[in-house]
């Protein structure tokens, strides 16, 4: 989708809001997947009621991006346009034990600059693709942590109530790989309370979970992480390997062979591809395990 109305360009340029037309949105995912669509990079938070109400007035859709780490974008020109958040300069202030990130801040960037600080309990978190916003929404977790635990404050753009709001930790579910937070809610910036760690302790954490994840994941690849949630008491990948699904492709789109819940895109695999090889998996698991598989890679189809 393209913006074009003079009306609506002058009130971006007013906000502040940076606009890149025709931006492919397979060169902002980690799958490489997506067609192309106008970009609008938002400096600042508080432009983003305004923002949204010029948008609303020029019936204009709209989606949220964050690091693109767990996505899968429809192919073709895209019918919305995207909002990203540019990362601000400082995007980590520390206080304490508590560590203000803001939404665009990268995840991976967040748990080595708090580390060095004698700040931990996110090890597990080291290597998991993306922005601290994205992992927030979703509850992003590995090797028993999930970073829920640790959330104090949330500043969010709450899209039902046209505003932003501080959310305190209570207020918010955490679970598995899921939040009470609604889907066209945007995180902008949280409050971590981290536990004191030494330095070395920590970094001691991360060898281990990036030696684990080295061996168990397609890490050079492009994919979206796991594609399916794990069922209660089950696990996907398991399951999808033990139908010997390893290497089943539609086009350039394929099961790992080295982690079957990971779906790659081998080559120049389309968003029709990677549909059809997920709609093929789920289908053949619940045949076996009569057990539905639900997605964890969120879809944005065209
Ligand atoms: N397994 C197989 N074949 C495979 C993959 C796994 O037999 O192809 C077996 C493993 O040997 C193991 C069991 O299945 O016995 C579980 O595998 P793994 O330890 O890799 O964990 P997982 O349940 O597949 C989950 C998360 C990962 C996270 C790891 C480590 C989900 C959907 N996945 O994977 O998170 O990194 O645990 O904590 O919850 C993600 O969410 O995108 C993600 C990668």
């Amino acid at each position: 989708m393209r913006i074009s109305e003079p009306k609506l360009l002058a009130g971006l340029a007013k906000l502040d809001v940076e606009l890149r037309q025709g931006t492919s949105l397979a060169d902002l995912t980690s799958l490489g997947i997506g067609g192309t669509t106008d970009l609008l990079r938002i400096k600042k938070h508080e432009s983003i009621p305004c923002l949204l109400r010029l948008l609303d007035d020029s019936h204009i859709p709209h989606k949220f991006l964050g690091g693109g780490s767990n996505l899968l974008v429809g192919d073709g020109e895209l019918p919305w346009v995207v909002l990203q958040l540019v990362r601000p300069d400082p995007e980590i202030v520390l206080e304490g034990n508590f560590a203000h990130v803001d939404a665009a801040a990268d995840l991976g960037r967040t748990v080595t600059f708090c580390a060095k600080h004698d700040l931990g309990g996110m090890e597990g978190l080291i290597g998991v693709p993306g922005t601290v916003g994205g992992a927030l929404r979703m509850n992003a977790g590995a090797y028993g942590m999930q970073i829920g635990s640790y959330v104090r404050e949330v500043k969010v753009y709450r899209a039902a109530a046209r505003q932003i709001e501080i959310l305190r930790g209570h207020q918010i579910s955490f679970e598995y790989r899921h939040t009470s937070f609604a889907p066209d809610d945007m995180m902008l910036a949280v409050t971590l309370e981290l536990p004191s760690k030494p330095f070395k302790d920590i970094l001691e954490g991360i060898r281990i979970c990036n030696e684990k994840r080295r061996s168990s994941q397609p890490l050079g690849q492009k994919s979206a992480g796991c594609i399916f949630k794990n069922p209660p008491g089950a696990s996907a990948g398991r399951m999808i390997d033990e139908l010997g699904l390893k290497s089943l492709s539609v086009g350039d789109a394929r099961v790992s062979d080295r982690h079957a819940n990971f779906f790659v895109n081998a080559g120049k695999a389309s968003a029709r591809d990677m549909l059809a090889l997920i709609a093929d998996v789920r289908e053949r698991v619940h045949k076996t395990y009569g057990v539905e598989l639900e997605n964890e890679v969120v879809v944005w189809n065209a």
